[in-house]
């Protein structure tokens, strides 16, 4: 196996943690390199389904080593969730790490993101509430807490007074909310300090390098989608980090140069959770269906998802901005029973017939764009059993086929449904 990336290639929840699960079991160390805890990956093993949010899910084979990289942010009241519900089921956290980089997650940052996302008119994210935007927010603006401050008092006792009158100042005059005193985070950060001792990694540089050196296998676990990329995605509608290929090179503590390959995870119909532009959304009986068929519903905050058809214009785009080499294709299962499928090759605009075949990067004219589509006959037949690709029906292969032909991109795993075993290399 070469080092490879993970990405989702959509807006997120594609079956990301299916396909590193696959892919973890031949490698030696997994990154989780951006995001926090507003990732729910869903995983089943040993007869049990686990929920992750940071942690990565190759924890859950013995003798890899796991690390949260710096490019993260970290709640840690979740990962000690997290790290209570893998100990009760008896996993092994020898293998877990934390980049001393990777940003904490304070209770003002939640309580920030709650308040924007309750009291907005306009304008609203529909975020995860999980304080991810307002921790990023602090650390591009140099005023954020590290997990390595946690064990310098002078780093701590220095940045804190640097932040805490200018959070105070703004939780107070700006949000209404609570402030807080220096003892008191003091005391936060003290038992912070102890959650985190067993797993921090001060010796990430020589690990890294031995890993590198000893050419042992390197997956970098993405999380999100492109389309909720800060840079590529429908940017206000997006995440606060990087979720495209070179998110990993940022984030993880390895350059660009490691990476192999990036492998982009996109569902076979596509879904949005929040709010934001998504041109193919179904809100009729179609949606439903996907939704039931699919089981939509979200792993961190339960929602919902809204479905849609295929939209071609966007995943030519992800291929483009998240470096992808190939596409692992999910949930193609749930069209079993569909009579039509169709895939969205282009938008019109309504008000002047324009046609975009790239994808439009003002997403406030998303609005006037209608989906062109074609449309592809189903297979009518279960292709949950099927693990090679030469026994898909003729029309699931067609389908496939003309996939990589409209995004000039090889589809190197297809995936028939929810078990490791359910999955066809191709
Ligand atoms: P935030 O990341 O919580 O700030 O939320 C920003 C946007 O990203 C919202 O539309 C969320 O629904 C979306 N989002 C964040 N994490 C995920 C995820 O893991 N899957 C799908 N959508 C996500």
């Amino acid at each position: 196996m070469s080092n490879k990336v993970v990405i989702g290639a959509q807006w997120g929840d594609e079956g990301k943690a299916k396909i590193t699960d696959l892919l973890a079991q031949d490698a030696d160390l997994i990154i989780r390199y951006q995001g926090g805890c507003n990732a729910g990956h869903t995983v089943v093993a040993h007869g049990k389904t686990f929920k992750f949010h940071l942690i990565p899910s190759g924890i859950l084979y013995k003798g890899k080593t796991c690390l949260i990289g710096n490019g993260t942010v970290i709640l840690p009241e979740y990962f000690e969730q997290e790290i209570e519900g893998l100990k009760k089921e008896n996993i092994d956290l020898s293998g877990l790490k934390v980049s001393p980089l990777a940003t904490i997650t304070m209770p003002w940052h939640t309580e920030v993101d709650g308040y924007s996302e309750d009291n907005a008119k306009k304008g609203k994210i529909g975020t995860t509430k999980k304080g991810i935007g307002p921790t990023y927010t602090d650390k591009m603006a140099r005023i954020a807490l590290k997990i390595q401050d946690l064990y310098s008092p002078e780093a701590l006792n220095e940045k804190l007074d640097v932040i805490l009158p200018l959070k105070n100042k703004q939780l107070k005059e700006v949000y209404g909310l609570k402030t807080y005193s220096k003892e008191e985070v003091l005391a936060l950060c003290d038992k912070y300090a102890k959650l985190f001792e067993p797993y921090v990694c001060f010796d990430w540089q020589e690990m890294l390098q031995n890993f590198k050196r000893e050419n042992k296998k390197i997956l970098f676990e993405g999380a999100q989608g492109v389309m909720l990329d800060v840079d590529f995605g429908t940017y206000p509608f997006v995440t606060s980090s990087n979720p495209v290929g070179g998110g990993a090179a940022t984030g993880s503590g390895y350059g660009p140069t490691v990476i192999n390959e990036v492998i982009g995870v996109a569902k076979a119909y596509v879904t949005r959770v929040g709010e934001g532009p998504f041109v193919t959304e179904l809100t009729d009986e179609t949606g439903d269906r996907i939704r039931e068929v699919g089981h939509e519903f979200g792993v961190t905050t339960g929602r919902p998802r809204r479905c849609g058809w295929f939209d071609a214009v966007t995943m030519k785009y992800a291929c483009l901005v998240g470096g992808l080499t190939s596409i692992a294709l999910t949930k193609i299962d749930v069209f079993d029973r569909f009579d039509e499928i169709k895939l969205c090759t282009a938008y019109k605009d309504t008000r002047d017939g324009k046609i975009y075949t790239s994808y439009p990067t003002d997403v406030y004219i998303h609005k006037y764009l209608e989906p062109v589509y074609e449309s592809h006959k189903g297979w009518g037949v279960d292709i949950t059993g099927i693990r090679k690709y030469e026994d898909l029906p003729l029309n699931a292969r067609k389908y496939l086929e003309r996939l990589e032909e409209v995004l000039a991109t090889p589809i190197s795993i297809v995936s028939v449904g929810p078990d490791r075993e359910q999955t066809i290399c191709k």
